[in-house]
């Protein structure tokens, strides 16, 4: 397997810039999620590091060798696209060994290796049907197996599950995980989907406009997200971002009370975030914050409480079930210190 390194990476279509000085390292038998919005340049970075694009500058290196000008073919590496990309009218058996055939391997060999990938992704009673006699999951672990059987230096995803329905995609996305722990192979996925980011990175790397916002593991950026961008865009329901005021004992929020703070920053207009989880329900005129309950959604475990606190501003809570609140009741929130996150008033850093 491989360590991938991007140097200075940047690509522009027509003068339009899509990936803007990127560089980055996926060690060895990392599993590296790329993460962010449709459009932010996500499948644009993983075909250069895949050859399917040319840089427009910066290097792309495998284990220390510059790739960069080097064909797809010669980067030794598997791609698994959103659209599996079978050939329909081969079985199963032929459309995970075609590359294989396409290298001249002895057909022994092929038997052999197509045998091993079925095992690993549980195909081996499928292995003589077509592709459409195959659920969209099943699909997917044929191309997985295709790419596995080429033991490349390291495996690109690209949202292999978006074609999925919502109980397939969990399911494959647990075998792509054990799969990962099994081969322990460098794997660069490509997701828009912050729980597939959260739940199989080793380390996510959170892109904007072609640019990398921040890299951590899923706690880090969990806990301590760098800007309002990457705090609203991993965790659901999403952070809640108020405009506030600090100052060297307080964090002020206008017609709410004031949130002690031991943080001593200079005085300054900041944004404050808020998960919906750090706020709990306390006798409303007792409390830092308190408004009036919106509407309560009942989700099982949790119930996510809308609660309107005035001017125009709206918070989301994460309740556990048990805590019912009514629509029109008023209620008081209180806030837990050590989850509160303090951002500079645009948003682009972060203050605590
Ligand atoms: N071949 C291309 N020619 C021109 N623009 C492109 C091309 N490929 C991608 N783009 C543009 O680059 C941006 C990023 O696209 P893409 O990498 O597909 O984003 P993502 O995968 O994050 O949704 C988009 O604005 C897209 O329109
Ligand atoms: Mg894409």
């Amino acid at each position: 397997m491989a360590e991938i390194r991007l140097e200075n990476l940047s690509k522009s279509f027509n003068g339009h810039d899509v990936i803007r000085d990127v560089s980055l390292k996926v060690a060895d038998g990392e599993f590296c999620v790329f993460v962010g919005p449709s459009g932010c340049g996500k499948s644009t970075l993983l075909r250069l590091i895949a050859g399917l694009e040319e840089a427009t500058s910066g290097k792309v290196l495998i284990s220390g060798e510059d790739v960069t000008r080097l064909e797809p073919y010669d980067r030794q590496l598997a791609m698994v696209f959103q659209s599996y990309a079978l050939y329909p009218h081969m079985s199963v058996r032929d459309n995970i060994a075609f590359a294989l055939r396409t290298a001249r391997m002895r057909e022994d060999r092929i038997s052999a290796k197509v045998a091993e990938a079925a095992r690993i992704l549980r195909l081996e009673s499928y292995l003589d049907r077509k592709p459409a006699a195959l659920s969209g999951g099943q699909r997917q672990r044929v191309a997985i197996g295709r790419a596995i059987v080429r033991e490349p230096r390291a495996f690109l995803f690209d949202e292999p599950l978006s074609n999925l329905d919502a109980a397939l995609r969990t399911d494959t996305r647990v075998e792509i995980a054990a799969l990962h722990r099994s081969l322990n192979a460098t794997t660069i996925y490509v997701t828009h989907d912050q729980t597939e980011a959260m739940t199989l990175a080793d380390r996510i790397v959170v892109l904007k406009d072609g640019r990398v916002m921040q890299t951590g593991s899923p706690e880090e950026l969990y806990k301590k997200p760098s800007s309002v961008f990457v705090a609203q865009f991993l965790g659901s329901p999403k952070m809640n971002i108020l405009d506030a005021s600090v100052d060297a004992d307080a964090i002020r929020i206008e017609a709410q009370g004031a949130i002690p703070t031991s943080a001593r920053l200079p005085t300054q207009a900041c944004k404050l975030g808020l998960r919906p989880e750090a706020l709990s329900i306390v006798e409303p005129g007792r409390s830092v914050l308190g408004g009036t309950v919106l509407f309560s959604e009942y989700h099982g475990a949790t119930r996510m409480v809308v609660v309107d606190i005035g001017l125009n501003r709206q918070l989301t809570l994460q309740l556990p079930e048990h805590q019912r609140v009514t629509p029109g009741e008023n209620i008081g929130l209180s806030v837990s210190q050590d989850t509160l996150h303090l951002f500079s008033e645009d948003g682009s850093t972060r203050l605590v």
